[in-house]
């Protein structure tokens, strides 16, 4: 029989009272940093979201370096998170530091391209397949970027997105599908509204904008044979509300859908990039309109790209061309800087290498299996998403196909206790859902140390 939800939730509530003290009484300088950091940021931190984990103050954090970091009052910690996806490749990989520190005396931006630029463009290339990029400083900014080239190229204006999706702060795929009625059983009529979370907002997103659910071809192609969509942007895996994994043949059929209405298609592998070495489409042989990559191409320095296919290239240049000359909306100043460049370099040619991935997959395949004896050891209903060096742990047994299904699977509670107890006990998961990375330095006693507090943990919530 399996453990009873409602216990192991009264359990989680009272974990969650006790973790939370025993924070307390462990961060005696996080604390006195979060009350000085208070003078003069808001929330007393560098991002007001920094102060959405689940613990009572911000951990500060004094250095990072490989599988490990410190925090302020000097306790070592073993990262699965990795800065979400940003530190994918490990804290400081050891070429990336040497690529900085030796860009470091020879200049960081000068608004042209380094005679390194060749160099990368070649590397990018030569890892996700694609022939011809352009750079970004964030993956947020990259989106961005890409959708106003995608509209200039169609000409149309229409965004087509999935239901939990997350590229970023771009505005445009910040909506939502909400069922209005909920007797309706087909979670296609779902309706696109804006995200109710966002600050600022003038625009109503729905005007351009209609998401539809992952996994859902028939949605996806009643809404493209209106002829009215740019392009349809996602994820190959919705991996931003739990993890979603795409249904045999689904991108497949995402890539004969937008063929055959006009529109492009977007991929952004910003943390698909977990798949294997050069991403989800070039594991699985398909070939978007753009490719989108972020967060650890540059080894967790602010560094984005994204890469299209030669007929793109022609029609991009197409509107460039025959637009008005000025502002494209499209770039940032810093963008391409020659530090980001050296970085990204030595990322591409000398970390993210096809050594790095067998590690990286390998031992996520056997957390795979050692979460998996532990949930049943324990008798609960979740399950565990894997994608290459990705792995989420839902609470549900069967992976969920869209994202009304991950969200259902969802418990706060229960989330906030996990986390706080292993971060208590030196293990650090991914905030905001449960997302495990592993990287090509992690090691057999880092996935031991994880999976002996995991039972710790799971023992305390299942007991009577
Ligand atoms: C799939 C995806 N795309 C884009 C982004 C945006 O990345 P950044 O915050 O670095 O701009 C994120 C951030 O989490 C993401 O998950």
């Amino acid at each position: 029989m399996k453990s009873d939800i409602q216990q192991v939730t009264l359990n989680a509530e009272r974990l969650l009272v006790a973790e939370r003290e025993h924070y307390l009484r462990l961060h005696p300088r996080s604390i006195k940093l979060s009350k000085s950091a208070s003078q003069h940021f808001l929330y007393g931190v560098p991002m007001h979201w920094m102060n959405d984990w689940g613990t009572p103050v911000p951990l500060f954090v004094q250095q990072a370096q490989g599988v490990h970091f410190t925090c302020a009052d000097g306790i070592v910690y073993t990262d699965f998170c990795f800065g979400d996806t940003g530190a994918m490749f490990g804290h400081s990989p050891e070429p990336v530091a040497k690529a900085i520190a030796t860009q470091a005396s020879r200049g960081f931006t000068v608004m042209l391209p380094s005679t390194l630029a060749p160099n990368v463009g070649e590397a990018l290339t030569e890892q996700f397949g694609l022939p011809y990029w352009q750079l970004a400083t964030t993956a947020t900014d990259a989106n961005r970027f890409v959708l106003r080239w995608a509209r200039a190229v169609t000409g149309r204006k229409k965004l087509l997105v999935f239901d939990g999706c997350y590229h970023g702060t771009i505005d445009d795929a910040m909506v939502d599908m909400t069922i209005g009625d909920e007797t309706m059983v087909d979670v296609g009529d779902g309706k696109t509204t804006t995200r109710a979370s966002l600050l600022g907002q003038a625009h109503d997103l729905s005007l351009y904008t209609v998401a539809v659910p992952f996994n859902d071809l028939a949605a996806v192609e009643r809404e493209l044979a209106t002829g009215e969509y740019a392009c349809l942007l996602t994820e190959p895996a919705l991996t931003n509300c739990g993890m979603v994994l795409p249904e045999d043949r689904f991108i497949k059929g995402l890539r004969a859908l937008t063929t055959k209405y006009g529109s492009l298609l977007i991929l952004d592998e910003t943390h698909t990039i977990s798949t294997a070495r050069g991403g989800w489409a070039k594991a699985n042989k398909i070939t978007p309109d753009f490719l989108v990559v972020g967060k650890p191409i540059a080894g967790g320095l602010p560094a984005a790209a994204y890469g299209f296919s030669d007929n793109m290239a022609t029609r991009m240049k197409a509107a460039k061309d025959s637009a008005p000359p000025g502002h494209s909306g499209i770039g940032t100043t810093l963008s391409g800087n020659m530090m980001t460049l050296a970085a990204m370099h030595a990322t591409l040619t000398e970390v993210a290498t096809g050594g790095a991935y067998s590690h990286m997959l390998a031992l996520a395949g056997l957390l795979e299996q050692q979460l998996r004896t532990s949930i049943k050891t324990y008798r609960l209903p979740w399950g565990i998403t894997r994608l290459g060096a990705r792995l989420e742990l839902q609470f549900c047994e069967k992976s969920p196909t869209n994202a009304q299904q991950a969200r259902d699977a969802q418990n706060d509670t229960i989330e906030g206790a996990i986390h706080l107890y292993l971060l208590n006990r030196g293990v650090l998961l991914t905030p905001f859902h449960n997302m495990m990375l592993v990287c090509p330095t992690t090691s057999r006693e880092d996935l031991k140390k994880l999976i002996q507090t995991f039972n710790a943990c799971s023992k305390e919530l299942t007991h009577d």
